[in-house]
């Protein structure tokens, strides 16, 4: 007692007085956000010239080839490291064995090669899932009874990581949550001489509802065959899951992890960093950015305050980088 006190008594001890400068506040400031610290999403579509709204993700658009190419450009002026690439397929390609996931010349495979040739110093991330590729909207292959099958899935999963890196994607991301497949494509990009591509592992993934509007954004939701992906993905309710989840895909060849969804799991991100002290990622997701939006359009919260400090947020939590569809505004914000 008379230890903490012996330091902390009033009024010896005031702690508005480092409060009560910007000076001083920013001499003490504890961490910082800033553009090195975002990723953007981007949804791709096929055509010319194309955009299309979705409807619960209010400001974000789906775009063509050409127009995210366009866009790249842009965000790498503004500083922005990477972006994370989700394709939008047509019904028509869609089917039980996901095959269009793996086509070498697959729209994420072509906005891959035309994103890398556009903004050549834009790190370029692709999703590892089956889901905008599968007739039932899952993550993986489906079996007769509705199970989603592991090691099956894997074998088109790895098919699927080779495809981008060797249109040049910088890291693949896999997002599937199937055991095992971290180690196998890190295997398959070794012997397909990859060394390099990095594996950024979407490790920590709940089964959440804050997914809603991507699914709408991907147009995996209306076909979203069984709802659930609780049988892959972890259950919100579970911590020390995380870490094995984390340490195994650590141990199978990722390069770095990710805990999603964002701000209600970023006791997640603190444990996670602290206990493995790996290049931690989080991701703000949709239905994290719909709740925001429909607060901004009300005039309920100040727009671009409470952007700002929800990323502060991932960055006091542990996190090295933020996935966030805010991330071109907060970047322009910081630069501003
Ligand atoms: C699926 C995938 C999802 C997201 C990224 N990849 C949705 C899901 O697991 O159903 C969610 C991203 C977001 O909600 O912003 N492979």
């Amino acid at each position: 007692m008379s230890q903490s006190l012996g330091r902390g008594a009033y009024p010896n001890t005031r702690l508005r007085r480092l409060r009560a400068q910007d000076f001083s506040r920013r001499l003490v400031r504890e961490t910082q956000l800033s553009c090195d610290d975002l990723i953007l999403p981007l949804f791709v579509i096929e055509g010319r010239n194309e955009t299309q709204k979705v409807a619960s993700m209010p400001g974000v658009e789906r775009l063509s080839v050409d127009l995210l190419a366009r866009k790249a450009k842009l965000l790498q002026q503004l500083g922005i490291p990477a972006v994370a690439l989700f394709p939008v397929v047509d019904p028509s390609a869609k089917s039980d064995s996901a095959s269009a996931a793996h086509d070498a010349d697959g729209l994420a495979q072509r906005a891959v090669r035309e994103l890398k040739d556009a903004a050549p110093e834009l790190g370029v991330i692709t999703d590892v899932a089956l889901d905008p590729f599968t007739s039932h909207g899952q993550d993986g292959l489906m079996d007769h009874s509705g199970y989603i099958v592991n090691d099956e899935t894997v074998e088109v999963l790895v098919q699927q990581a080779l495809s981008h890196a060797a249109a040049g994607a910088d890291i693949v991301a896999p997002s599937d949550m199937m055991d095992g497949r971290i180690g196998a494509i890190r295997q398959a990009l070794e012997g397909a001489g990859h060394t390099n591509t990095l594996i950024m592992s979407y490790a920590a993934k709940y089964a959440s509802a804050y997914y809603g509007p991507f699914r709408d954004a991907v147009g995996s939701a209306g076909n979203l065959k069984g709802g659930s992906k609780a049988s892959y993905q972890m259950d919100p309710a579970n911590t020390d899951e995380a870490i094995h989840e984390c340490a195994l895909d650590l141990q199978e060849g990722a390069d770095m992890v990710m805990v999603k969804p964002g701000m209600p799991y970023l006791d997640i991100v603190r444990r996670v960093k602290d206990e493995l002290r790996v290049p931690t990622f989080a991701y703000q997701v949709s239905g994290e950015y719909a709740m925001h939006c429909t607060a901004f359009e009300n005039g309920w919260l100040q727009r671009e305050a409470v952007i700002l400090e929800s990323l502060l947020a991932f960055k006091r939590a542990g996190a090295d980088g933020i996935l966030t569809y805010f991330a071109e505004e907060a970047a322009q914000l910081l630069q501003g």
